[in-house]
């Protein structure tokens, strides 16, 4: 009887060797593949110094578009994520080249999306190469972002366009740029930035978030009263909807403001994010989101990689503030997001998808804009969840 027990328990000793060493292996292989891809993306842009990937077109070829887009950030981003994990000092080059287009984005103050064009390019690169001028850029586009803050409604104002819909429009999306006004707080001892995040956060606890823990879209706000407007989408598919991408931006933005504030309402608000979206009856086996929760043809809706990526890397780092328990279960939903965009299904050959590395992502359905493409983001956080999920396992 001793012997067997001890013979079973070594078994499954062995077994979790096994799917840790696997796990471990698609990973580094993963990595090694996007490396390459990424080479051939950014040689291909190398005689257009001010353009940047956005998608590709309908026969496949890329797509390129300008720094002061939303997305500009995501590629430079990759590659320090890319040069941090094999220090090639060709992805050195090419991260600096490509996050130097986007120098004049510091100015820009027509766009809550300042924290994704600036902390995913010039923020990662401060962090691992420690280069001076890329701090000073930082701090510059910190106020820039700073400046769209309203006191009276206590949020930062996330678009300038549809005026005649929204007064002040928030959307959920906005919570990722708080990252970036928390580290220009701590690195400029300005604790107005701080405050603005504290009382964005809040506000969006408050109005954004329904019983069920799922989210709005698109709050706006009356710029007289202070007081909530409108609640609508714009990318999902009913007002009363749960946009895929929106809910893991609100999940990882309130993992963010956790970690950087230690508010134990910030945790519970990420862990109930967390539970509304692993127990939704809509999310698939493969634990790849459909672009809406919602989706009135689920199961032949479309899936969004991006919202996945977004989702597994959000969940990796909510691993380390739970329980254990609580931990290998974000874990289990984070490791099969990261094999099922690790598959053929999603991962592309090299040289195809405009050079993009997944495939499958949706940018906005009711815009007939961005349908099952590859998008800069969805790459962006699944390299991070790769490389976050390989430190688990060490
Ligand atoms: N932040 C825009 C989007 O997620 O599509």
């Amino acid at each position: 009887m001793k012997t067997s027990v001890t013979i079973i328990a070594f078994a499954l000793l062995l077994a979790s060797c096994s799917s840790t060493e696997t796990m471990s292996k698609l990973i580094d292989d993963r990595l090694s593949r996007s490396i390459e891809q990424y080479e051939l993306m950014a040689a291909s842009l190398m005689d257009q110094p001010d353009r940047l990937p956005r998608d590709i077109t309908p026969d496949g070829k890329l797509r390129t578009t300008g720094p002061s887009d939303w997305v500009s950030g995501f590629l430079p981003g990759s590659l320090w994520y890319l040069y941090e994990y094999s220090e090639r000092p060709e992805l050195l080059d090419y991260a600096v080249d490509y996050t130097m287009r986007l120098i004049d984005q510091r100015y820009n103050r027509g766009t809550h999306d300042l924290g994704f064009m600036l902390y995913c390019s010039f923020g990662n690169g401060l962090r691992i190469s420690s280069d001076t001028i890329f701090r000073s850029i930082l701090l510059t586009g910190a106020e820039s972002l700073a400046s769209r803050y309203n006191p009276l409604i206590g949020c930062i104002k996330s678009w300038d366009h549809n005026g005649d819909k929204w007064q002040f429009p928030v959307i959920i999306d906005n919570m990722m740029n708080l990252e970036f006004l928390m580290w220009a707080a701590r690195e400029s001892g300005d604790n107005r930035y701080r405050d603005i995040c504290l009382s964005h956060s809040d506000k969006t606890i408050q109005n954004h978030f329904r019983p069920d823990f799922s989210s709005y879209h698109v709050i706006s706000y009356d710029t007289i009263t202070g007081q909530v407007e409108k609640k609508n989408t714009h990318q999902g598919y009913a007002d009363e909807s749960a946009w895929a991408r929106g809910q893991s931006w609100g999940l990882y933005g309130y993992v963010v403001m956790y970690r950087e504030t230690h508010d134990e309402r910030y945790l519970a608000q990420a862990r109930n994010i967390a539970s509304f979206l692993i127990s939704h009856p809509n999310l698939p086996a493969d634990k790849i989101p459909y672009w809406d929760y919602n989706a009135p043809d689920i199961p032949e809706a479309k899936r969004d990689a991006s919202a996945g990526a977004i989702m597994a890397s959000a969940l990796i780092e909510l691993s380390e503030y739970v329980d254990p328990p609580t931990a290998k279960g974000y874990l289990e939903v984070a490791e099969q997001q990261i094999r099922t965009l690790s598959s053929p299904e999603y991962f592309a050959e090299k040289g195809t998808n405009g050079n993009f590395i997944l495939k499958h992502s949706v940018g906005h359905l009711p815009g007939n804009s961005q349908i099952d493409v590859p998008l800069t983001y969805a790459d962006y956080y699944y390299i991070e969840a790769l490389l976050r999920f390989k430190k688990t396992l060490k």
